[in-house]
């Protein structure tokens, strides 16, 4: 009798050919949710944040609190974090594996504590992501670190201001520094800051626990407080689910009204998918209404750093391209890796082909459902896009990387008309 190990995994089953029509409400953003929820850690006092998606990335921040020794409660869409009984200051390895994101604590641990001990985030699919930005800032504030057995042993007694330009724009690099630097009282200046919507969202927390920041252009000034009170704090939408769902409605021949958003945070989006031929009314200050009859034109994308085309929608635009009537070229210049939904889109009949940084689109009439691969968190967002519009049925492995940023996806595509279902998927080896 031969031992057979059962892999389950889950994937989606979607049916192609349905127009996405209706309204969906867009979730909290993930990538504010991160830093908010660990931003907890620089003050002693109970932290409410309002519009937290329930999300694996959401859940993991959660378990590193929880370990970390801080209550975490979560009631609906809020989340209360006691971040009084924090004792620990290590980030394991099985955790900051799960999430990279996970070096947040970082900066709030070593501004309250003095120490981290955190586990090195390895690479990931979409690139080497070194955190050499973040360390330099810390060192300039006076920690020692040193590596020992995969874990990075920063201390620090007391931080000094700090004068930094970042060599590259960063984000996480950008919200580590902030939150160390809010609990120095002495001014700091930090230029070449990213600019992202979620680093601001940050930055209007940090400023509710009593820390001055002024952001003027690329560079902020830091006036911080070495007492930090809690927050309650309601999470700006997610643009880039919002994003998702706006390629989504235009490529489908659908109509669909967005509903919770903040247009402005969306501007290179909605140029983008004008230029294509979407038609995008920015119904009101919240409210995004999107609609095209699917046959979208050739476009030319280069990512970059907010307000610059967003590298989390690359993925999402290339199925658009892919059935474009023309050729388009997207250049990936954030990531070094962040191609891998190419080969799974080939599978499904779109001509791509990489030179370099730039990915060479030669639409087609249709693509074909086909059993695909989902490899990282956008890239499987853009399959279930690419099985929306193709030709019978496509199934997408391996979502939980999908889970990881979109909340209740599927329930939310359904409402809008698409037929999509989650199941268990058994591999014997
Ligand atoms: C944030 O990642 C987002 N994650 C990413 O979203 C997003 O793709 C990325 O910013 C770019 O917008 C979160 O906010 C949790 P970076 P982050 O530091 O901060 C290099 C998603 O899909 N770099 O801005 O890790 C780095 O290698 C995720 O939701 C250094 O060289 O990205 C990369 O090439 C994926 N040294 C570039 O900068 C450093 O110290 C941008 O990275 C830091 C970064």
């Amino acid at each position: 009798m031969t031992n057979t190990t059962l892999y389950t995994s889950e994937c989606f089953i979607v049916e192609g050919g349905k127009a996405l029509r209706g309204s969906v409400k867009i979730s909290g953003s993930k990538n504010a949710s991160l830093p908010i929820l660990i931003a907890s850690l620089l003050t002693q006092e109970e932290c409410s944040i309002k519009r937290v998606p329930k999300l694996l990335d959401v859940e993991t921040t959660v378990q590193l609190l929880t370990h970390l020794g801080a209550g975490v409660e979560r009631q609906g869409d809020m989340v209360k974090v006691d971040p009084s009984l924090v004792c620990r200051q290590e980030a394991p390895d099985e955790i900051v594996r799960k999430m990279r994101a996970s070096v947040l604590v970082m900066g709030p641990l070593l501004a309250r504590f003095g120490k981290a001990f955190v586990s090195m985030p390895g690479g990931c699919a979409i690139g080497v992501r070194s955190i050499d930005q973040h360390l330099k800032v810390f060192e300039r504030a006076g920690a020692s670190i040193r590596v020992r057995h995969g874990y990075l042993d920063m201390e620090l007694k007391e931080i000094k201001p700090v004068e930094y330009t970042f060599e590259v724009i960063t984000v996480t690099g950008t919200e580590n520094a902030l939150m160390l630097l809010s609990k120095c009282s002495k001014r700091s200046v930090l230029r070449n800051i990213a600019l992202e919507p979620e680093v601001m969202d940050l930055i209007d927390v940090l400023r509710k626990m009593g820390a001055e920041i002024d952001v003027d252009g690329r560079t902020a000034v830091i006036k911080g407080s070495d007492y930090l009170r809690g927050f309650e704090h309601e999470v700006i939408p997610d643009r880039i689910e919002a994003g998702t769902f706006m390629v989504g409605a235009f490529i489908t021949s659908g109509d669909v009204l967005l509903e919770g958003v903040i247009p402005e945070h969306l501007g290179s989006v909605i140029e983008k998918l004008r230029e294509s031929g979407a038609r995008v009314e920015i119904i009101s200050r919240d409210k995004i209404r999107v609609s095209g009859d699917g046959k979208p034109k050739p476009l030319s994308i280069s990512t970059s750093e907010y307000p610059g085309f967003p590298t989390d929608m690359q993925a999402q635009f290339m199925v658009l391209c892919s059935i474009a009537d023309g050729i388009s070229e997207i250049t990936e210049n954030i990531f070094e890796n962040r191609f891998q939904h190419v080969p799974e889109l080939q599978r499904m009949g779109a001509d791509i082909h990489i030179k370099g940084r730039t990915a060479i689109i030669r639409g087609v009439k249709k693509l074909q459902g086909a059993k695909v691969f989902s490899t990282d968190l956008r890239a499987s967002a853009s399959l279930v896009l690419a099985g929306l519009i193709a030709e019978g049925t496509t199934k997408v492995m391996d979502i939980h990387h999908l889970d990881r940023g979109y909340e209740n996806l599927e329930e939310k595509l359904r409402k809008l008309g698409a037929v999509i279902e989650r199941r268990p998927h058994r591999e014997e080896n």
